[in-house]
């Protein structure tokens, strides 16, 4: 078996999601496992750490025996390196991957993958007359309970689907208490803040990648928490959204639910939940787990019952789901796909453009509370 080495800058490495998921639990595991098989041949990557701050780019570095450079202008210009990962904060995604392709780079990207659609596509069509290959991290639909909700909608197990619901947050503290445990740019328009544009892209792949095509959204969102205290203690005032709830009509009629949020405290099965209503059944998954229930086991319930309390367990009429699915991290998921594309040329179905629908969603949710108005979510030409 042969060795192909590929030599990938990552930007941002030090970032949260740059060195846990994606580095540590991702490619430092494929390197060091001797790389990827592929074909005939095993695709080893080769790390070169970016980002501002020498001391723990150079430190994360030693640990994960890597390269490492705060000069990504240098590391872009040597052909050693045909990748470009960007997992810096999002408001300075643009200009990182405009410099990759004008330097001939492939290019995988954290979401969102750019602003705005134009700007996405813009990049889009310059990679593509570069023939450049890309990619965009769409992890969620990897996770165990997402992947068993998958499966159980696919199966037909629920009939046809009439409806689902999203609920994802919890408590995201403002500093005065207790300190923030969210990087304070989350809360910044200008650093490309605010809970729309993080989480929705997540959102659109997963009810798309599951219940099909969405055919227009209507959103209303709010500020809870409107002052917070950043990481070097100084008061700021949040200019974005922390709240944000959607109705999505989908291509089939159906209708479904988002609720998001990071002023509220968690009383459901997991962080995010994702139902599904069917005429046969209904499922829900957390981020792990799975339920779900069937006609047979639906209670038949009639009305209120205002004097006493029942004393239903509602939960008892759902079992779990508990079939094995892939236990491999969403996130080395992703690079595996990705690295497979760039050597034999997998159909990517991350791609780029996907990670421009993604963003179209989130676009359009904006549109929404500023027009007051549904928006249609027809593709992108
Ligand atoms: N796929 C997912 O589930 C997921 C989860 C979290 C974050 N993300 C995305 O990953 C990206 C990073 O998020 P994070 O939570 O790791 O943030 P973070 O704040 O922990 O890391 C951001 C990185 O960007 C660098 N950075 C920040 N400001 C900079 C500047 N002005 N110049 C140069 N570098 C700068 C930081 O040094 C750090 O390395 C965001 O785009 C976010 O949307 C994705």
């Amino acid at each position: 078996m042969a060795t192909q080495t590929i030599g990938i800058i990552v930007n941002g490495a030090t970032g949260r999601i740059g060195s846990t998921q994606h580095l540590a639990n991702a490619l430092v595991p494929i390197r060091d496992e001797g790389g990827l098989p592929v074909g005939d041949d095993r695709v080893v990557p080769r790390l070169m750490l970016a980002g501002r701050d020498a001391e723990r780019l150079g430190a994360l570095a030693r640990k994960l025996n890597a390269e490492w450079t705060t000069d990504l202008d240098q590391a872009l210009a040597d052909p050693a390196f045909s990748v470009l990962f960007d997992a810096a904060a999002t408001h300075l995604r643009q200009a990182t991957l405009e410099k990759a392709v004008a330097a001939g780079k492939h290019i995988y990207s954290e979401k969102p993958v750019a602003l705005s659609v134009e700007r996405g596509l813009d990049l889009l069509r310059a990679m593509q007359a570069r023939g450049l290959k890309h990619g965009a991290v769409e992890d969620k639909l990897s996770l165990p309970g997402l992947q068993k909700l998958k499966r159980l909608a696919a199966s037909g197990a629920l009939g046809r689907v009439v409806g689902f619901r999203i609920e994802f947050g919890w408590w995201v503290f403002d500093g005065t208490e207790v300190s923030c445990q969210r990087p304070s740019w989350n809360y910044q328009r200008k650093d490309g803040g605010g809970l729309i544009l993080d989480m929705y892209p997540h959102w659109r792949y997963m009810i798309e990648g599951i219940l099909g095509p969405m055919r227009r959204v209507v959103t209303a969102l709010s500020t809870a928490t409107p002052e917070r205290i950043d990481e070097r203690g100084a008061r700021y005032a949040v200019d974005v959204e922390d709240t944000a709830s959607s109705l999505v009509e989908l291509e089939s009629g159906a209708m479904g639910t988002i609720l998001s949020s990071w002023a509220t405290r968690v009383r459901r099965d997991d962080l995010l939940t994702f139902q599904i209503d069917g005429t046969k059944g209904s499922a829900i998954a957390g981020l792990h787990r799975c339920w779900t229930t069937s006609n047979a086991q639906t209670p038949k319930t009639a009305h209120f019952n205002i004097t006493t309390d029942a004393g239903i367990d509602y939960r008892s009429h759902w079992s779990e789901f508990t079939e094995s699915v892939s236990a491999t991290n969403p996130y080395r998921v992703g690079w595996e796909n990705f690295l497979r594309h760039l050597k034999a040329g997998t159909p990517m179905q991350a791609d780029f453009a996907a990670g421009i629908r993604d963003v179209q969603f989130a676009q359009a949710c904006y549109r929404s509370m500023k027009d007051a108005t549904w928006i249609n979510l027809a593709p992108p030409s």
